[in-house]
């Protein structure tokens, strides 16, 4: 492992008013280890290793139905993420997602009123044990036609007027929905499924988003096609030859390339594995050239 192994090679960006290191940490997958002390060592060996930026939600918990309710110490991403690191250092900042939530019978439901997305606002502020939540993005179910986002987000901006959020994103958007939220309150990020052989169709959108200045956050850029599932092996021969002549991993060059693509992109990869953890961050220092790039695309 180099020395100075860090996310801060991976440079800066301003995100809302938190300057941070473009390679982050995604908190998703830390639930799905029973090994609730790796999970913890995982988060903390991050923000060692100079992450300074955690995306999570309170949807994110243990896998198997039981949502770890009721069987001993609870896998919840945010209380792990409490566990590991509260105090919260100075300049971390953990950005969560509400719209999707789990109702009293443990089963996944969407927040249509303000009231809905209160509680959840209210629900990350205690599993985190924060008084307000750095940032906070909309996650919508994309559907064909009318699906205004303006009532939603608008109840969230009434939210942070209140102090209970600092800065609003938007997730599983199309421009249309950055348009409407813009016209309601700030947007400091978009975070979408985006990744070299995965939707490739937003390449237009997240130049849109570097001309607003609004942070592009893709996830599943190490699963890519497999989403919820393992890391893709469905790797294009330019990825495995990249990847062989630079000594690194084929998950790296997929890393690398996401934070090439802007310096408002910034990488938020999942894993509850110290080994993949440290090459995710290796990855924050390796540089593409433009002919290297051009071969990837
Ligand atoms: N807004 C949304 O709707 C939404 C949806 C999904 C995810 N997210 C966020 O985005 C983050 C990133 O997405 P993700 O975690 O699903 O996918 P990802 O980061 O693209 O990939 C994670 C998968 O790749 C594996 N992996 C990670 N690093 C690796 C490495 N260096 N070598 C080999 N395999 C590696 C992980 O397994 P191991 O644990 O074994 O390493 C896991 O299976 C999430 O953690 C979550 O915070 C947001």
């Amino acid at each position: 492992m180099p020395e100075n192994l860090s996310a801060a090679a991976a440079g800066t960006w301003k995100l809302g008013d938190s300057t941070i290191h473009r390679m982050g940490f995604g908190a998703m997958r830390i639930t799905a280890n029973p090994d609730r002390d790796l999970a913890v060592r995982v988060l903390r060996r991050a923000v060692e290793l100079g992450v300074n930026h955690i995306d999570t939600a309170a949807f994110y918990v243990s896998p198997g139905g039981t949502l770890g309710i009721g069987e001993g110490p609870s896998r919840f991403a945010n209380e792990l993420i409490r566990e590991a690191l509260s105090p919260y250092p100075e300049g971390l900042v953990i950005t969560t997602k509400v719209g999707p939530g789990i109702g009293p019978d443990h089963d996944f439901y969407q927040a249509t009123s303000a009231a809905d997305l209160r509680a959840q606002v209210e629900l990350n502020l205690r599993q985190l044990g924060k008084d307000h939540l750095d940032v906070v993005n909309l996650r919508i179910l994309k559907k064909p036609g009318a699906d205004s986002v303006a009532e939603r987000f608008g109840a969230l901006a009434e939210l942070r007027d209140a102090g209970l959020i600092r800065h609003l994103g938007l997730s599983n958007v199309r421009p249309d929905h950055l348009d409407e939220a813009q016209a309601i309150a700030p947007v400091v990020c978009v975070q979408n499924s985006y990744a070299l052989d995965t939707h490739r169709d937003d390449d237009t959108f997240l130049r849109v988003c570097g001309e607003r200045g609004v942070a592009y956050v893709p996830f599943f850029a190490i699963a890519g096609p497999a989403r919820e599932g393992q890391a893709t092996t469905d790797h294009a021969d330019a990825v495995r030859r990249l990847a062989a002549a630079k000594g690194v991993s084929e998950q790296q060059i997929r890393l690398a390339w996401t934070l090439h693509q802007g310096p408002h992109v910034l990488a938020i990869p999942g894993t509850g594995n110290p080994a993949h953890l440290e090459q995710n961050i290796a990855a924050a220092g390796l540089r593409l050239t433009p002919e290297e790039l051009a071969g990837l695309n």
